[in-house]
């Protein structure tokens, strides 16, 4: 490691968040990067990976508490449950475990970022007052992006380092085994049809098709958390992260399906769950006729996390205001995110 000022410890480094805020961070040249996730990763540049389980204290503290250059923390692991009741332990418990292995030995540790969603608002719950705003009250718990955010308020006190807490919409952006990823959810169910000779058909819930709804980018996303990290204004602060353009699926699928080079036909509304859990047979033989990367069908099948944004008969969308108020202006346009992510998983040849 060189003795660059600036050491971010990435935590959930191989996730959609963690894999870009990575890239962005070697892309700035000017900060020497550890990943942490179970997997692991090979070292490059000024890149190197520990594999650890954040649930086990121990292996926390002995792999961790080593790190004494870090200066900032980005946290982005996540621990899927099947229910928001039982989210809450594991997800807390990585983030205490981290925290408490490396910042008594990262005597230089100036900050501490917290990656959380729309859930702080309830977005998971219902139809919830859009846009949301950071100011927004509380709701009733269990959450536990909120059980997080009073972990690190409450671990500052007396300390030298602050916090922020970045909150994006749903994120799209290159990962494979991920349980929350629209983008590969979309690309492989409109491969699949493709492949069956059927057209691109809508499978959420009917009234989701013409609510308003936003999508965050994982590279603007990457950029927007490391802004925050350092700009002193930002320091104790949430910020709302999102494109800046708002869609409805009735203008965005037909123009999916001119991507795929597929028609459009009504929607049906389908658990992909459900639909897709016979098709693992399907994906091998596309793999084979397309000489595909041989991407195991686990890798590319978040169907519930599909089936639960289709879900959303409800608008999903917050004020990005604040974060362009404190200095922060970029955006992407969603409509070419999605195109660029389905160009960057055709040209990894994941989809044919
Ligand atoms: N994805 C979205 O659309 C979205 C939208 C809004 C908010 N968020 C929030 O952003 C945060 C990150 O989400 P994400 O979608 O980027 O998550 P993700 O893709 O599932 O990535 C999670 C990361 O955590 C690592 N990890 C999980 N369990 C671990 C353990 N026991 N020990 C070590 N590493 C572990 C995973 O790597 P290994 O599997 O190798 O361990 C992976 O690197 C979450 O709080 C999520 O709620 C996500």
């Amino acid at each position: 490691m060189s003795t660059a000022n600036k050491v971010a410890l990435v935590v959930g480094a191989q996730g959609v968040i963690g894999r870009n805020l990575v890239e962005h961070l070697a892309a700035l040249g000017d900060w020497d990067i550890v990943g942490l996730s179970r997997r692991g990763g090979a070292a490059a540049g000024r890149i190197r990976h520990i594999a650890v389980d954040l649930l086990d204290r121990d292996d926390c503290r002995a792999k961790l508490s080593e790190l004494r250059q870090v200066t900032h923390i980005f946290y982005a692991a996540y621990q899927d449950r099947p229910t928001w009741a039982e989210l809450v332990p594991p997800n807390l418990a990585m983030l205490g475990n981290v925290v408490e292995a490396v910042e008594p030995a990262a005597v230089g540790l100036r900050h501490i970022s917290l990656m959380q969603g729309y859930k702080v608002y309830g977005a998971h719950l219902g139809p919830f007052k859009t846009p949301a705003r950071e100011t927004d009250a509380g709701h009733m718990p269990p959450e536990f992006n909120v059980d997080q955010q009073d972990f690190l308020e409450q671990r500052r006190r007396g300390k030298a380092w602050s916090w922020s807490a970045i909150r994006p919409s749903v994120v799209g952006g290159f990962a494979l085994g991920n349980p929350m990823n629209l983008a590969i959810v979309i690309a492989v169910y409109a491969s699949m049809s493709k492949a069956l000779g059927l057209p691109l058909r809508f499978p959420g819930k009917p009234g989701a098709y013409d609510k308003l709804l936003e999508m965050t980018d994982a590279g603007l996303l990457a950029k927007a958390t490391v802004w925050a990290a350092i700009d002193p204004r930002c320091a104790n602060q949430a910020f709302n992260i999102n494109n800046g353009d708002l869609f409805r699926w009735s203008e965005m699928w037909p123009k999916i399906a001119r991507w795929f080079d597929l028609e459009v036909a009504p929607p049906l509304p389908m658990s992909l769950d459900v639909v897709m859990a016979d098709k693992e047979p399907l994906w091998q033989s596309m793999i084979e006729t397309h000489d595909l990367q041989p991407t195991p069908y686990r890798d590319v099948s978040s169907w519930g996390f599909g089936d639960f944004v289709f879900s959303w008969d409800y608008d999903l969308f917050a004020d990005g205001s604040k974060a362009r108020r404190f200095g922060f202006h970029e955006y992407v346009e969603t409509e070419a995110m999605f195109m660029n992510i389905f160009a960057d998983l055709r040209r990894r040849r994941i989809i044919p």
